[in-house]
């Protein structure tokens, strides 16, 4: 059957993962995570004393960047774990302690274009779901779906915390929060490939939409274009 390129793009903690999941499983597409990929660089900064009080040591970073190595590799049928250099980090980039750091991070252009560069590849064959803030913009702008992903920032903050918790996490909401409306200044107002929908994304606001109805709505908007319908 024809294979597309799927694009999801959004702000952070809007669900993007879990439909993008979803939806490579339905179409047996492979899924790439790559806002995984910006928080394996965090910490790998992190781990290498490239980060203090907030900021980051960004001509270290640079530096090391040909040090950094990135792969996904599956686990099971349909899931794949992010690596740096060897390492199953897919657990430690999830701590609130790298989402404080992996908005600036982003914003170094060095690092967007070493990943944005492995990203093509990875969508070379189509039959991809990417999920990120960039992909309709740059990584894929000729991808023939690319969806953008909002919801209120109270709504992201309540989902992000639940997850936190569950996974022992010991945070508050108004941390969460904050967080989360950091990022979304960070991630909309810097330079290089700034967060923005792209002219021709459908925009879904999940605010008031279960998982069910989301994925149904995004698969339909799939199975046309795998059809040539639109
Ligand atoms: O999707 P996420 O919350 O795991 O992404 C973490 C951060 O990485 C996010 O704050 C912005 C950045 N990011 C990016 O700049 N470009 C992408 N394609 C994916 C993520």
């Amino acid at each position: 059957m024809h294979k597309i390129t799927i694009a999801i793009d959004g702000y952070s903690s809007t669900g993007k993962s879990t439909v993008a999941k979803q939806l490579a499983d339905w179409l047996a597409y492979v899924y790439v995570d790559t806002g995984a990929m910006y928080r394996a660089v965090t910490l790998f900064a992190m781990q290498n004393n490239m980060v203090a009080e907030g900021k980051v040591h960004t001509s270290k970073l640079i530096a090391a960047l040909p040090n950094i190595q990135l792969e996904f590799r599956k686990k099971g049928a349909d899931t794949a774990e992010i690596h740096l250099n060897g390492e199953n980090v897919e657990k430690d980039i999830r701590h609130l302690s790298v989402s404080e750091y992996v908005s600036p991070v982003a914003t170094i252009s060095e690092v967007r274009r070493k990943l944005v560069e492995q990203q093509k590849k990875m969508g070379e064959g189509k039959g991809v779901v990417m999920d990120g803030r960039d992909i309709g913009t740059v990584v894929f702008p000729n991808a023939e779906l690319k969806i953008f992903m909002t919801a209120s920032a109270q709504q992201r903050a309540e989902r992000r915390y639940k997850e936190l918790l569950a996974h022992g996490d010991t945070v508050t909401y108004q941390e969460v929060l904050e967080n989360v409306q950091e990022r979304d200044h960070i991630d909309t107002t810097r330079e290089d490939s700034p967060l923005r929908k792209a002219e021709d994304a459908i925009e879904i606001d999940n605010s008031d939409m279960n998982l069910e109805d989301q994925f149904h709505t995004i698969l339909q908007l799939a199975k046309d274009r795998i059809a040539g319908r639109v």
